[in-house]
């Protein structure tokens, strides 16, 4: 059937908004970057031969464009200006006393929004069409990054919706969401690249590219806070303006709310200081600001500062302390992590005395040395890193200066040290001989989401695989009570609940048994799909790497450590093992979808209260529902708690079913 251009290009804008989405929000490329870019181009010629179909929506503006030479210097029509902070709920009361006498007032409401720890950016659009984007620069003016936030995936191009002032300039936050920020840096590390400290210079870095190409491939997301320069009418209150705003397609944060007096700002301070760790962005505060525009007005301004705003910070993420030794730590896979011995320090609200250096690579890059002053970042659930090493002359007398050296030979078992070409890692050479990887391998084999043997934890491990009593994996079915009961710190009903939960683990399904192995690179999406596509242990085995590659979520990497795997005849007796001491599963059938929901798509977003993300997809896949890790047209509802950031978004904007927890417990009792 032929199609008119017109067509040919609304497909092609429709794919690519869905490819784009898939790549910068879920972090899930479904096509490979040259297929992006063939589409990208089929659409850039067809614009090109037809003007009339020429739209500033279209994703076609989104690719950046042929370098700079050096960015424009922008003047602010209006300053940007920057805010006074609230170190204590004393700080934030004393504030408020303040606003309330200049306004002669007894309560104040206060919208409050996370203070994003990113770059502020100003956008202005005229007629609704974005016209110009300047960085806050010195706050009188910036520079003019207009192609480059026209490369921003969430930014409108275009403003939709009635009553949009004719000139509007909005003012916003550019942010790295963390897991795009590690994983670009993992990426950057294996790649010897460039590694950023934190997701906020990250995005600093990408937003001062002259080459906006180079910031199109870049995670950023923007959220508008207030606005500048507005010519036209805007409601009366800040919360009502920015939700104004997000009418009109601006992206806001989902986490706005007002509160009536000091005492509910310090309850919403408290509420989103426990969800900090797990929110998408690194936020360093809240801010508080008089929520009526004209109480705004007879505030006004300090210096630099508002009157009627004030950001109360939280513990800091990053702060500095003494390296005081490098360990050098072995892992299931071999991989030796040097990791760093600190000085005891307060960060992102835990006490910090341990923090990955990585490999030996990012110890060259960082030029640090044991003794020297270092800047720690703890931010959501990632482990501590060491960001970069403070220049000290002064030193501490108590710490010798010396070099950080990396071992020849493995610190656990002496085998010899070997670096794969084109990895950053070391790796010991000792396999299970090597009591430090035998370890590993058990922790995993035992660990909740793999066998989930209770009561089998790191300390008896430790001791197990150090007696000899574990061998390999498959001796953990060997073990006798008496063994067990003889061991330091076990009493003998330990031993005997031991007992039973190695008995209950015998039993485990085959999903839970392949990520169980502890196969490089499968996690346990990929166990699943492979569970799912091989239905028998044995066909996954005799699997050829081309038949691998057929499997979702499977590349030529993962097909080859697969069968590195299967090849391995000790594996194989491993697992031969394993089969004789009783672990079985259920067999698994095709998805045919038994269970009353059966043929429906779930997607488990934010922080649960009654348990974590995957008992709840656990749980909806006993019913025969399907999880999915992205919201796409295919999802049948997704469950939101609170903290779900672009997949609630995406819902919304998809117009899929969204519940809470309370509304999927009721729901599941009924179904169960
Ligand atoms: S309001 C006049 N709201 O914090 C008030 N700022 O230290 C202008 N920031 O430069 C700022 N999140 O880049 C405001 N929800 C938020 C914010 C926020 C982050 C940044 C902003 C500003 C800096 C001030």
């Amino acid at each position: 059937m032929a199609t008119s251009p017109a067509e040919e290009v609304a497909a092609l804008r429709e794919k690519l908004v869905r490819w784009a989405s898939a790549y910068f929000e879920q972090d899930e490329p479904v096509v490979p970057d040259s297929d992006y870019d063939a589409a990208m181009q089929q659409l850039q010629r067809l614009e090109r031969e037809h003007p009339e179909l020429a739209d500033p929506d279209s994703p076609s503006q989104r690719v950046g464009s042929a370098p700079l030479s050096a960015f424009e210097s922008v003047v602010h029509r209006l300053p940007m200006l920057s805010l006074d902070n609230a170190f204590s709920a004393e700080d934030l009361a004393d504030f408020n006393r303040r606003a309330m006498d200049r306004l002669g007032r007894t309560d104040i409401t206060y919208c409050c929004e996370p203070k994003l720890d990113g770059v502020a950016v100003s956008i202005v659009y005229e007629q609704g069409v974005l016209a110009l984007a300047a960085t806050r620069g010195d706050g009188t003016s910036g520079e003019n990054i207009t192609a480059n936030v026209q490369t921003i995936q969430n930014v409108p191009l275009r403003l939709q919706g009635v009553g949009i002032p004719p000139y509007l300039e909005v003012r916003g936050e550019v942010v790295i969401p963390r897991d795009a920020f590690e994983r670009m840096n993992a990426n950057a590390r294996a790649s010897n690249d460039k590694v950023f400290v934190n997701p906020r210079n990250a995005a600093a870095g990408s937003l001062r590219q002259l080459d906006s190409r180079i910031t199109a491939r870049r995670p950023l997301q923007f959220t508008a806070y207030s606005v500048g320069v507005v010519e036209g009418d805007l409601p009366a209150c800040h919360d009502e303006m920015l939700k104004e705003l997000g009418q009109w397609g601006v992206p806001i944060s989902p986490y706005m709310k007002t509160a009536d007096g000091v005492d509910a700002c310090e309850r919403y301070y408290e509420d989103i200081a426990e969800q900090r760790d797990a929110l998408p962005f690194d936020i360093d505060g809240i801010v508080f600001k008089v929520n009526a525009i004209a109480d705004q007005e007879k505030l006004g301004f300090v210096s630099r500062a508002p009157r009627w705003a004030i950001a109360r910070k939280f513990p800091a993420q990053e702060v500095s302390t003494r390296l005081l030794g490098v360990d050098f730590q072995v892992g299931r896979t071999g991989a030796i992590t040097p990791v760093a011995r600190l000085e005891p320090v307060f960060v992102g609200g835990v006490t910090v005395s341990n923090a990955t250096l990585h490999n030996s690579d990012e110890i060259e890059r960082l030029a640090v040395r044991i003794g020297d002053r270092v800047v720690v970042r703890r931010a959501g659930d990632v482990i501590p890193q060491i960001v970069s090493a403070v220049a000290d002359e002064q030193g501490d007398a108590n710490v010798a200066r010396q070099d950080i050296v990396f071992p020849q030979a493995c610190p656990e078992c002496g085998s010899m040290v070997v670096r794969e070409e084109g990895e950053a890692v070391v790796r010991c050479a000792g396999g299970m001989s090597c009591s430090a990887q035998l370890k590993g391998v058990v922790r995993h084999f035992a660990s909740r989401k793999a066998m989930d043997i209770e009561g089998l934890g790191d300390k008896l491990i430790d001791q197990l695989v150090d007696d000899a009593l574990i061998t390999s994996v498959a001796d953990i079915f060997n073990l006798k009570e008496t063994q067990l009961a003889s061991l330091e710190r076990m009493g003998d009903k330990s031993a005997g609940n031991l007992m039973v939960s190695i008995a209950r683990a015998r039993e485990t399904t085959l999903p839970r048994f392949i990520y169980a192995l502890g196969i490089r690179e499968v996690g346990e999406a990929t166990a699943r799909a492979l569970a799912q596509h091989f239905l028998t242990l044995e066909a996954l085995l005799d699997a050829s790497a081309e038949v691998l590659e057929g499997v979702d979520d499977v590349g030529p990497v993962v097909a080859r450590y697969i069968r590195l795997f299967s090849e391995d005849e000790r594996n194989r007796s491993v697992l031969d093992d394993l089969l004789a001491a009783g672990v079985h599963w259920p067999a698994v059938t095709e998805a045919t979808g038994d269970g009353p929901l059966a043929g429906t798509v779930w997607v488990v977003t934010g922080k649960l209260e009654s348990m974590g993300r995957d008992d709840a997809e656990q749980r909806l896949r006993t019913l025969g529902a399907k999880t999915a890790s992205s919201v796409s047209s295919k999802t049948s509802t997704v469950l939101a708690g609170p903290g779900a950031g672009s997949k609630r978004k995406k819902a919304e904007d998809l117009g899929v079913a969204i519940i809470d927890e309370s509304q999927w417990l009721a729901m599941m009792e009924e179904l169960e």
